[in-house]
């Protein structure tokens, strides 16, 4: 008896051009986002992170140097995150002021890599745990919760630094309610309303996997955890709303993070929404891939191709990934 013809799938997928047809989105240079830590050290040496292997803490003198022969080889953009190591020149405090100061690393970083590369897309993170003394994302009430005001004021005003500096895009990565609009407003009424977009970190899960950033930025809080404005890890619902929430506020972009666990939030936002959505391949899945590749389980570039395309089928538009430089080459192989 001769088959059912159309249960025959073998003969559509035969041939590696076919192959490439059953991919609906496919994997490109210029979705990847590279996250680099910018730091206040004055010895121009690159730092590796133990817990980010071939990843560095670099210094505001050497980035130019560092980002050159990346975007040589097609890097379209980053996403500058600052890092104080000392407390001679800038120190922690509360409130985290110094994040506003314009010899921060973030701010002095934006503006390197805007006068370098021209064309290159700038972003920045703005959050404050890597300025509080307490390493929380907001300001806090004396009793130790949020203080929701205060914080998003503060928030709103270091977009807006990093904005002046020369950044394309601020991303908040907060968590703190309301902060979209306040950011919005802000820039709105400085005259960068036109020209510079605002990346939400908008459905972003209260996640082991930020263990090795938090060493990356010295950024761990001193106490507690950050379960009061980072999202539930089992929630759909909420997650959804965060994000729907954010695109009312009038976010430009929206973000699932860490992207992996949360491919079904990824798919539920780009079925729900008209924007970009990027997804945050974060520094624990990093290291994930990483060490198992380096234990033999299995080969780095084809599992890391393989995790960015699952983010391209389930809906990203833009990858945040420290796999960024060896993805500028594997993608050319
Ligand atoms: C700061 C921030 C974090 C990350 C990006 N921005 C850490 C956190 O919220 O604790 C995580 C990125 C990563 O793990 O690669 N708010
Ligand atoms: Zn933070």
């Amino acid at each position: 008896m001769e088959p059912n013809f159309k249960h025959l799938l073998h003969s559509g997928y035969s041939h590696p051009t076919l192959r490439l047809w059953q991919e609906e989105r496919p994997l490109l240079a210029h979705q990847l986002m590279y996250p680099i830590f910018v730091s206040d050290r004055t010895d121009s040496k690159l730092h590796e992170i133990k817990s980010l292997p071939e990843q560095y803490q670099i210094p505001v003198d050497k980035l130019v140097e560092f980002i050159e022969p990346l975007v040589a080889k097609g890097l379209s953009s980053v996403i500058v995150f600052g890092v104080l190591t000392r407390d001679d020149v800038l120190k922690k405090d509360e409130t985290g002021q110094c994040a506003l100061h314009e010899q921060s690393p973030a701010t002095r970083g934006v503006a390197a890599l805007k006068k370098a590369f021209p064309k290159l897309l700038i972003a920045a993170d703005v959050c404050l745990c890597a300025y509080t003394s307490h390493g929380h994302c907001g300001i806090l009430t004396p009793e130790g919760h949020i203080d929701h005001q205060k914080s998003i004021d503060m928030i709103a005003k270091v977009a807006l630094a990093y904005a002046k500096a020369g950044a394309h895009v601020v991303a908040p990565s907060d968590m703190m309610d309301g902060r979209i609009a306040s950011i919005k407003s802000l820039l709105y009424k400085e005259g960068y309303g036109n020209t510079v977009a605002v990346m939400s970190y908008s459905s972003k899960f209260a996640s082991v996997a930020y263990g090795p950033f938090r060493d990356a930025a010295s950024s761990a809080p001193s106490f507690g955890d950050r379960k009061a404005y980072q999202l539930p890890s089992g929630s759909r619902g909420l997650a959804v709303r965060a994000s729907e929430r954010d695109e009312e506020e009038g976010a430009d972009l929206l973000m699932v993070k860490p992207a992996g666990p949360y491919l079904d939030i990824l798919r539920d936002l780009r079925e729900n929404s008209r924007l970009p959505i990027a997804c945050y391949h974060v520094s624990g899945e990093y290291a994930m891939l990483w060490h198992a590749a380096n234990a033999g389980a299995f080969d780095l570039k084809a599992a890391v191709l393989e995790t960015l395309r699952g983010f391209r089928r389930a809906g990203a538009d833009v990858i945040l990934t420290y796999y960024t430089p060896r993805l500028l080459d594997w993608l050319k192989e």
